[in-house]
């Protein structure tokens, strides 16, 4: 494996004075990882300090996209250690959407031993307060100064961090979602299961629309019949109808979520009925209007798990829940973030210590 070479950096950054402010990815570490890819492999691993990159006017990226990310977490446990989650699982599903996005594939292992790296020296970084964590944002970006479409020769690979607090300002509020039944997020044989920059792209202008009207988040329905539920974007979406916990399954324009994935084996670990299959918005607002809509949550590495309280379509609103969080998204929270933050049992092995 490349050995990784270290570039000390000539100043250093304040860090953060109140952590309960820290908000989400505002504030970024003194040090990145890079890698860069030419002459037909990735090379010159490193760890140097995080400053701007310097980008030509024409560099492909800025022009057609061709970028994805990763988001993970560091975590303080209560005895001051620290600790990473499923992040083999990141830097694989990475190499999938580099796959779809003709990225060159990249060493998982190596991206692994570099980002251990980085958070050895940056360790003074990951916050202590309550509900906080040190974010991890991967990143490939093609670099080829060139307008022609095609697979570019330049590539960079970086990783970044930010401490940072809840995604949602609400924090474990629950928050509204508006779903949107005009615009589309992915279609099938499109981008929508790969982290590419399109897709978040393809969500703003929906996202700020909702927002007009109050709320959080869009959720979005299938690019083709626009019928079926399939993610909200930033999160994977789980209903809890009548005692059952259901989520769309995954059919290659929704992402496969790690926070969703491990939801479902919490789940089903604790005895509930868990179901993914395809999932019409139809059966969502018919089981509200019948009382059987018993919860509602968001998963995701930045919104963690994320209590949802009303749904907005058309003009229809219909409210889940007295409006606080529900028991059962309550326990999946609690044992989540207990394995994530080091306090309960790591018993599928998801956890690796710093
Ligand atoms: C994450 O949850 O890590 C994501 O990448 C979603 C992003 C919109 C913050």
């Amino acid at each position: 494996m490349q050995e990784i070479r270290f570039i000390p950096c000539k100043a250093f950054k304040e860090k953060p004075a109140d952590e309960t402010k820290l908000g989400f990815g505002k504030k970024f570490t003194d040090y990145r990882f890079v890698m860069d890819y030419y002459d037909g492999a990735w090379q010159d691993a490193r760890i140097e300090p995080n400053e701007p990159f310097q980008l030509d006017a024409a560099t492909s990226v800025l022009h057609y996209g061709q970028a994805i990310f990763e988001g993970l977490k560091c975590y303080r446990r209560e005895d001051g250690g620290l600790q990473i989650f499923r992040a083999k699982d990141n830097f694989a599903r990475m190499n999938r959407s580099a796959d779809r996005l003709a990225i060159p594939l990249f060493d998982e292992e190596l991206a692994l031993k570099g980002l251990i790296e980085l958070l050895k020296i940056e360790k003074d970084w990951v916050p202590h307060a309550e509900g906080t964590s040190l974010y991890i944002r991967p990143t490939i970006i093609s670099m080829d100064p060139f307008l022609g479409v095609s697979a570019g020769k330049y590539y960079k690979f970086y990783i970044i961090l930010s401490p940072s607090g809840a995604y949602y300002a609400s924090g474990l509020a629950p928050v509204g979602i508006y779903v949107e039944d005009k615009y589309v997020r992915a279609v099938r044989g499109g981008l929508g299961f790969a982290k590419t920059a399109a897709n978040y792209a393809a969500s703003i202008k929906a996202g700020e629309i909702a927002k007009k009207r109050g709320y959080a988040q869009v959720l979005w329905l299938d690019g083709v019949e626009q019928k079926y539920v399939e993610e909200v974007g930033s999160m994977n979406m789980f209903f809890i109808i009548d005692g059952v916990i259901v989520t769309p399954a995954l059919n290659g324009s929704i992402l496969a979520g790690i926070t969703r994935d491990s939801i479902l084996k919490l789940a089903a670990d604790m005895g509930y009925k868990v179901e993914e299959r395809r999932l019409s918005i139809d059966e969502v607002f018919e089981a509200a209007r019948n009382g059987k809509l018993d919860e509602a949550f968001g998963s995701g590495t930045a919104a963690v798990v994320s209590p949802v309280n009303e749904l907005c379509r058309e003009d229809e609103v219909v409210r889940i829940g007295d409006g606080n969080i529900g028991p059962i998204t309550q326990k999946l929270y609690d044992t989540l973030t207990g394995i994530q933050f080091g306090k309960g049992e790591d018993k599928f092995g998801w956890v690796t210590r710093i």
